[in-house]
């Protein structure tokens, strides 16, 4: 098993007949996802994707991630939320936060459309100055607001530096199938188009070509990311919570919470995974959060946030638990160098490999977390590869889904995200919403 739980430092709270009584509502919840009877069921395309995908645009990835690769410096990957997330995800995981500043033979890769922000936008278009570009569009909707403005900027940007036949060859849009003005304008303007199944969310998207797109042209094996997610599918396809660590994982959430432990920390100690754990925020998040309910998912890269965050966590209000990844191997050691001098007194660490003190930081705060009475859950991970995350992955939106179930909500919607929409839209004057502007103007002046 590539991904181990461990509940050794929960036995202060939570006892083993609270895992039975459990039982029954994690089986329901398998029931409920297996036979499509639950909430949401049109929206579970990505439970069997790992091995029910379109081959032919798996394949056509592969050619466009190469092409890209061969007729660009710089790809711009356009989309916000579940359409960029999980792309930028694996990159920095597999390949490194700093992907950009590593020399590579793969172009740099630039996010755009996932903000409001004109400074954002004009330093990613300074970037682009001088450079190929190519630019892969993702949004499902293709009206989402922050993902088009930003290609209405880079299609132009695009077309006057090649015109328009020129751009054609270096658009690539990632849309509905068949709905939707982007699909009906990028078929007219002869992009080459990727799909966003109709049954797959936006935040249980990256194993489509949501990811797989930036993800391929980063160089990075998507043939194994897939076979990990589908080795997870099966070994996770098991209604036992006790033989299951992913069904595991969502009873102990759902225990906790009924404890009034409302937000859950994840903890990585390794700074690629930081945006691992943005996706993991969105994919719970946008899941559980709802019908005023839900854990609230934060994260932390210790040991760097034991410097800001560590003091309350140890002793700040007693609402959180936390859920510790530890990769055993990272890929590389750094063994600590001798000073003569030892001005710091710190030669009882030299020859010593940096991993293993990170190890002994990890033990000794997860430690003093349990004892300061902050439950702590521990994934054990093998290795950092393709093979492993795609397991990951699967695994934390398996458990999104089951747990999402146990807690009563439909983890495969997002009304409360259209809230914002509509007041933006209202304020910025879009035609029809002119009595909801002055119902919010006449708010706004109070
Ligand atoms: O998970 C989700 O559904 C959202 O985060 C969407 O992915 C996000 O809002 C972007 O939507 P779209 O792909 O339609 O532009």
């Amino acid at each position: 098993m590539a991904i181990q739980l461990n509940d050794r430092y929960l036995s202060g709270f939570i006892n083993p007949s609270e895992y039975s009584s459990m039982d029954p509502q994690i089986r329901a919840a398998h029931t409920m996802l297996r036979e499509k009877s639950g909430a949401g069921n049109a929206f579970l395309g990505w439970v069997d994707l790992p091995t029910n995908y379109d081959r032919e645009e798996f394949e056509r990835i592969l050619v466009s991630a190469e092409k890209i690769r061969k007729s660009c410096d710089v790809l711009i990957v356009i989309g916000i939320g579940g359409s960029y997330l999980g792309a930028r995800a694996v990159i920095e995981y597999l390949r490194s936060p700093n992907y950009n500043l590593v020399r590579k033979n793969t172009p740099a890769i630039y996010y755009a459309g996932n903000c409001i922000s004109a400074d954002a936008l004009n330093e990613v278009l300074a970037l682009c100055e001088g450079k190929d570009v190519c630019v892969n569009v993702i949004s499902k909707s293709g009206t989402t607001t922050e993902p088009a403005v930003a290609f209405r900027v880079f299609r132009s940007f695009l077309e006057n530096k090649y015109g328009k036949e020129g751009a054609r060859e270096r658009i690539f849009v990632t849309t509905d199938k068949a709905k939707g003005t982007l699909k009906q304008f990028s078929t007219e303007a002869g992009y080459e188009t990727f799909v966003v199944p109709d049954d797959v969310g936006g935040r249980f998207s990256v194993l489509t070509a949501v990811g797989l797109l930036p993800i391929a042209v980063a160089g990075i094996d998507i043939r194994k990311l897939m076979e990990g997610a589908a080795h997870a599918a099966e070994i996770y396809n098991e209604p036992d919570l006790m033989k299951n660590d992913c069904y595991k994982y969502a009873a102990i959430r759902n225990i906790l919470y009924r404890k009034g432990k409302s937000m859950e920390i994840m903890a990585g100690y390794e700074p690629f995974a930081a945006m691992f754990h943005e996706w993991w925020k969105q994919l719970f998040g946008e899941s559980e959060g709802k019908d005023q309910k839900g854990i609230f998912p934060a994260s932390v890269v210790f040991s760097t946030d034991l410097h800001s965050l560590g003091q309350f966590v140890q002793d700040g209000s007693r609402t959180m638990f936390e859920t510790v990844i530890d990769v055993a191997d990272v890929g590389s050691t750094f063994p600590i160098p001798e000073d003569p001098a030892n001005i710091d007194g710190l030669n009882f660490l030299s020859g010593m490999d940096l991993n293993l003190v990170k190890r002994m930081a990890m033990q000794g705060t997860v430690l003093a977390h349990v004892d300061g009475g902050v439950p702590n859950i521990l994934l054990e991970v093998s290795e950092r590869s393709e093979y492993v995350l795609g397991e990951m992955i699967y695994f934390f939106e398996l458990a999104c889904a089951i747990s999402g179930y146990v807690l009563g909500v439909n983890p495969f919607d997002q009304p409360g995200v259209e809230s914002y929409k509509k007041n933006m839209f209202a304020l910025l004057g879009k035609p029809g919403y002119e009595e909801m502007r002055a119902s919010l103007e006449a708010r706004l002046k109070i």
